[in-house]
């Protein structure tokens, strides 16, 4: 037993920060983020979107195209790297919203986040524990980043995809899964913001009864000092990083099914750098076509990238029936993964409520 994407659906904030507003407000221009990134634009959300909205707008749309609704999914697994709080699960705000079933559980793998919950749900239909899951990638990476910082803050933008599965005869759907984590470059990306040290070093800080209560147990608190809360990243390490393991990755995907590289119709790669995958395209001897970038319009969506490109190949039909795509992503942890699938028509599942396929 296997499990196949039978529908995607995806969520976007409505509003649009081009290069040349950023201009605007810090020492660059539209040329350099262009050149050296691909990218021209990215979302970001406003004061009333959110995970869970965007979140909630991309399941919505994967449960309509595959004319299904809540109470027909009985997994849902959430992979963010900035979830709206700690707790609970951002996956059991999205199931009571629905009104789907079952387990449900948020995971971070940074950018690997959406390959890691495909390897999770996938597993847990494997074993029977549910007939369908809802697989949700969102992030609101523009929250945590340092707008001083203009060699990250041009990098990211905010976005959610919903990838709906379903339990699938082995050899179709999803034919593998490889993940991967490198726990010594954890200091290559990293965001202290809003964790429990951070908390804790708030604490201190706090005026009236809380304030009073940390002074008089003071291992309570924390100092401030030394706690960056935003993204802070070692841009040429990851970049180095990420072309390695994208077409390490490739490799052991296609080795373990006894298939080349070559073979495989559609590439979608984690969309953090444009450079980062012709590099990796020219290193494997790969048309650049094969690959499939969307980079220009969204930056980098972390763990919504993936399903945020996939879901557009299907709808705007760069995929057909029967053909391999491999998946491919990295990130913050160290962490990667791929996946490679066998794509069977439908999985792009014509919307009613947006007329159909071909959008
Ligand atoms: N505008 C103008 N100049 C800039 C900007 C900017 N926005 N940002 C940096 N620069 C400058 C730097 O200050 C530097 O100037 P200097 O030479 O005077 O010191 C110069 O440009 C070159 O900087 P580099 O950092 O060496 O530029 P590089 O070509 O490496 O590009 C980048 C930087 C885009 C960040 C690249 O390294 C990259 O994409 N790395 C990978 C990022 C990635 O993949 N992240 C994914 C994981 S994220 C996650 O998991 C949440």
């Amino acid at each position: 037993m296997s499990a196949a994407i039978v529908s995607l659906g995806r969520g976007i904030p409505r509003h649009i920060l081009h290069n040349r507003q950023l201009e605007e407000l810090l020492d660059t221009t539209h040329l350099w983020i262009k050149e050296r990134t691909g990218i021209a634009e990215r979302r970001v959300a406003g004061p009333d979107e959110d995970n869970l909205s965007l979140s909630l707008e991309a399941c919505r749309q994967a449960l309509r195209r595959a004319g299904m609704k809540g109470g027909d999914i009985g997994l849902i697994v959430v992979a963010s790297a900035t979830p709206d709080r700690l707790v609970p699960a951002m996956a059991c705000t999205i199931q009571g919203e629905l009104g789907a079933r079952g387990p449900a559980l948020d995971l971070n793998a940074g950018c690997s986040g959406f390959l890691y919950a495909l390897a999770v749900a996938k597993g847990f239909l494997a074993e029977g524990l549910a007939e369908r899951a809802l697989v949700v990638g969102t992030e609101t990476l523009t929250r945590i980043v340092d707008w001083r910082d203009r060699a990250t803050c041009v990098l990211f933008g905010d976005g959610a995809a919903a990838a709906l599965l379903a339990g699938c005869p082995e050899g179709e759907g999803i034919l593998r899964v490889v993940l991967g984590a490198e726990g010594r470059g954890d200091g290559l990306i990293h965001a202290a913001g809003g964790g429990a040290r951070m908390m804790a070093s708030l604490r201190g800080g706090l005026a009236g009864e809380a304030g009073a209560f940390a002074e008089a147990i003071p291992f309570l608190g924390m100092e401030c000092d030394g706690i960056y809360p935003f993204v802070r990243m070692q841009g040429r390490k990851v970049f180095r990083f990420a072309v390695e393991t994208m077409c390490a990755t490739l490799r052991e995907l296609c080795a373990a099914e006894s298939l080349s590289p070559r073979e495989v119709d559609l590439v979608v790669p984690h969309q953090a750098n444009s450079r980062i995958v012709e590099a990796a395209a020219e290193r494997m001897g790969l048309p650049l076509q094969r690959f499939y970038l969307n980079i220009e319009r969204y930056g980098n969506t972390s763990s919504a990238s993936i399903p945020l490109a996939l879901e557009e190949a299907a709808r705007r039909n760069a995929l057909r029936e029967g053909d391999l795509v491999a998946l491919l992503g990295f990130g913050a942890g160290l962490t990667w993964g791929g996946a490679l699938l066998r794509w069977a028509d439908g999985c792009d599942g014509g919307d009613p409520e947006e007329g159909g396929r071909g959008r």
